[in-house]
């Protein structure tokens, strides 16, 4: 009996085995109750014992080494369908748990809550009034008559009436100083106060859109002066541009609602694109401000003669564009991801003094 060729057809029929079930097979050809080598193990009874004998060991040995086979080959396939599990299943850890995020906080919103931190580490609550404004509000409280010319340079939005309703128009805010009257006839002095908000106007270009932010300030009380004024408004800008240098220049203006009045202009550098505050040989406007006129305390219901204080407008778009060195306003408000992805910030961002402005 030639057991070799037997051997061979096994051992190479286990070596192509390419899956457990193929390898199955060629257990149950070889091994199998019914298979070849048990075949030949019941030929055994039919021999003479000393041919029983070395038949025997033979084909214990050719079954043993079938067997050995077939368990090293299925151990191999084992491994090897692992290792391919493994590969397609492989996890990193150390990529973020959640998927990414696809909404940023907006710099304005940013800028918002930056600003709303470091006048509240001064003491100044906030204020809201209504975007939509009476023009006693809006205009005649502070100072600014009918036929004021500030009320044709305002570009105002007017909102309809009904037909025959002689009064006039409510509008869109066009500033947020009315805030300064609403706050103090529901407060009363003294104050401190900072009312951010949105305001409207008719203009569009490069440096203006038809809605804006504004953050109002108004500190009133027994002696507040100019000087306190420049103080706090340095100050802000120190914390908020966080540098250590900043240098504000105030320019002798003119609004209805404060006597004196300033506008003040912030040093910047302009070096490719790189803005620097508190260098270089720019000036970029950033606010009106003054003392808060007599006769809008008194609108106001507050008595001028035992109270005085300043009051400031600031652009809240503008500072934002100089502290995130932003080119175009207009981009704010256009809602493009792409521009948000940039320029926005993450949720957990949040403004607060103590760790830093922005860490
Ligand atoms: N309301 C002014 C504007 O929108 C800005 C402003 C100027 C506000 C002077 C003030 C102020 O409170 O004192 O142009």
């Amino acid at each position: 009996m030639d057991l070799g060729d037997i051997r061979n057809k096994y051992i190479e029929a286990v070596a192509k085995a390419s899956g457990e079930a193929a390898l199955e097979d060629v257990r149950v050809a070889a091994l199998g109750k019914k298979g070849e080598i048990s075949a030949l193990m019941a030929t055994l009874g039919k021999m003479d014992p000393e041919e029983r004998k070395a038949t025997g060991a033979r084909l214990n040995v050719l079954k043993d080494e079938i067997d050995a086979a077939l368990r090293a080959r299925k151990t191999a396939l084992a491994d090897a369908a692992l290792d391919e599990r493994l590969k397609s299943e492989w996890l990193d850890v150390t990529l973020p748990g959640r998927p990414r995020r696809q909404g940023t906080i907006h710099p304005i919103s940013q800028v918002w809550d930056e600003l709303t931190a470091i006048f509240a580490d001064m003491g100044f609550s906030v204020a809201e009034g209504p975007q939509v404004e009476s023009d006693w509000y809006n205009f005649d409280a502070l100072n600014i008559p009918p036929e004021h010319p500030a009320r044709q340079e305002h570009d105002t939005f007017f909102m309809a009436r009904a037909e025959g309703d002689n009064r006039p128009p409510h509008v869109l805010r066009t500033h947020t100083s009315p805030v300064q009257i609403r706050s103090l006839q529901a407060n009363g002095a003294p104050i401190r106060i900072i009312a951010p908000g949105r305001v409207y106007r008719m203009d569009m270009d490069q440096t203006h859109t038809p809605m804006f932010h504004q953050v109002e300030g108004l500190a009133i009380d027994r002696d507040i002066s100019m000087a306190n004024l420049k103080w706090c408004l340095e100050e802000f800008c120190r914390s908020f541009f966080e540098v250590d240098r900043v240098e504000l220049r105030f320019r002798a203006s003119h609004f209805p609602f404060t006597e004196p009045s300033a506008e003040v202009d912030i040093r910047y550098s302009n070096v490719g694109g790189q803005l620097r505050i508190g260098e270089g040989d720019k000036w970029m406007e950033i606010l009106g401000s003054g003392m808060v006129h007599p006769k809008v305390l008194a609108a106001a219901g507050v008595d001028p003669e035992q109270w005085q204080g300043f009051a400031f407008g600031m652009g809240i778009d503008r500072i934002a564009m100089l502290k995130y060195g932003i080119p175009d306003l207009r981009a704010f408000f256009e809602a493009d991801l792409r521009w948000l992805r940039h320029y926005g910030f993450s949720a957990l961002d949040v403004p607060g003094l103590p760790g830093g402005l922005s860490r």
